[in-house]
């Protein structure tokens, strides 16, 4: 069984000798190892099981290093990594030689993130290479923003779990690239596309699509609780369902009245979207822990970390 604990240096021991630890970051907690390793790569891989054509963000802790693991930054990325990082931001790069191939699953860009987490930016500080890292979650379900949430699907996978208490964002970092002379939103995330065009201009967000599975968090089926779930627009009324006892609902700030509460969870009384998004993945653990046969998301006015979050409640739905 892991080990919860806030000791940084054993964190730094254990990935040291090529382990694979659970590591808080501001955004949710990620499955790190050695990106340098090919064998502590496969390690992640296979502790997820993930498919491994589907590539790893690596985690360095300044702008020095990410120059080093990676060959140009686009002229129009610049601005963003000089307002965002260390923060809620990936960006997606040319990646250098250095960083093994299984890292980017062949690809030759790779996705660099300085997350901003005190515990994390301590440890990355200690460390002299990246951190491959994907939430440390099994494939497929939602992410984990505790400790707790870590241990309870992986705690008898890995042997230490870094406790850095819950993630402040909630919710994955927003993953930016380059197509031509586009900026590129792969993934909406801690950073609202909104603010990024405030810095960087027009950008072109793109949403989940069928046709192209293997790009950037865009697998349909995504931090998907085992309950089915649908979503339903802001205060539109729950007609299908056979019992109320066993219907659940992720509200956005108020109850439905016609189901017991105890079998709701409300993001954010007072609209707050960054409360909401602090708040979306542990709900839906929650409401997924409990005897329902459903699940129904309200979801949030789309803008600012509105559109991140009604992201994950479309994948959790599978639409
Ligand atoms: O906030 C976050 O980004 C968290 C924390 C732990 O840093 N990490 C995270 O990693 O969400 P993960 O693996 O769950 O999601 C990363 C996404 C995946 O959808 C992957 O396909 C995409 O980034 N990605 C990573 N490297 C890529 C690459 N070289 N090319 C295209 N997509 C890439
Ligand atoms: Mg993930």
């Amino acid at each position: 069984m892991a080990i919860i604990g806030k000791d940084v240096n054993e964190a730094v021991f254990l990935l040291r000798h090529g382990e694979v630890v659970a590591l808080p970051t501001e955004t949710v907690y990620g499955l790190a190892g050695n990106a340098m390793i090919p064998e502590t790569v496969i390690k992640i891989f296979e502790i997820k099981q993930r498919p491994f054509f589907d590539p790893l963000i690596i985690h360095v802790p300044d702008k020095e290093a990410l120059k080093k693991y990676t060959t140009e930054i686009p002229v129009r990325l610049q601005p963003l990594m000089h307002a965002f990082m260390p923060g809620p931001l990936t960006l997606l790069l040319p990646k250098s030689e250095k960083i093994p191939d299984i890292v980017t699953s062949g690809s030759p860009f790779v996705a660099v993130r300085i997350p901003s987490h005190p515990l994390m930016m301590e440890l990355l500080h200690k460390l002299d290479f990246p951190l491959a890292a994907p939430s440390a979650n099994p494939f497929g379900y939602i992410s984990p923003t505790s400790a707790e949430h870590v241990d309870l699907q992986l705690g008898n996978k890995i042997s230490y779990i870094l406790d850095g208490g819950p993630c402040q964002i909630g919710v994955e970092s927003t993953i930016a690239g380059m197509e031509g002379d586009d900026i590129v939103i792969y993934r909406k995330g801690g950073i609202p596309v909104e603010d990024i065009e405030r810095i960087a201009g027009k950008v072109i967000a793109k949403s989940a699509s069928t046709s192209n599975p293997q790009a950037p968090g865009m697998m349909e089926s995504h931090y998907a609780p085992r309950t089915p779930l649908s979503v339903i627009a802001a205060g539109d009324q729950i007609t299908e369902h056979t019992n109320p006892v066993h219907v659940g609902v992720l509200c956005f700030q108020n109850y439905h009245a016609e189901f017991p509460t105890t079998n709701q969870r409300i993001l954010s009384t007072s609209g707050n979207m960054g409360e909401a998004a602090k708040n979306l993945f542990a709900m839906m653990r929650e409401l997924d822990a409990l005897p329902l046969q459903h699940i129904y998301a309200e979801l949030l006015p789309e803008y600012g970390l509105g559109r991140a979050i009604n992201d994950r409640l479309r994948r959790a739905s599978g639409q």
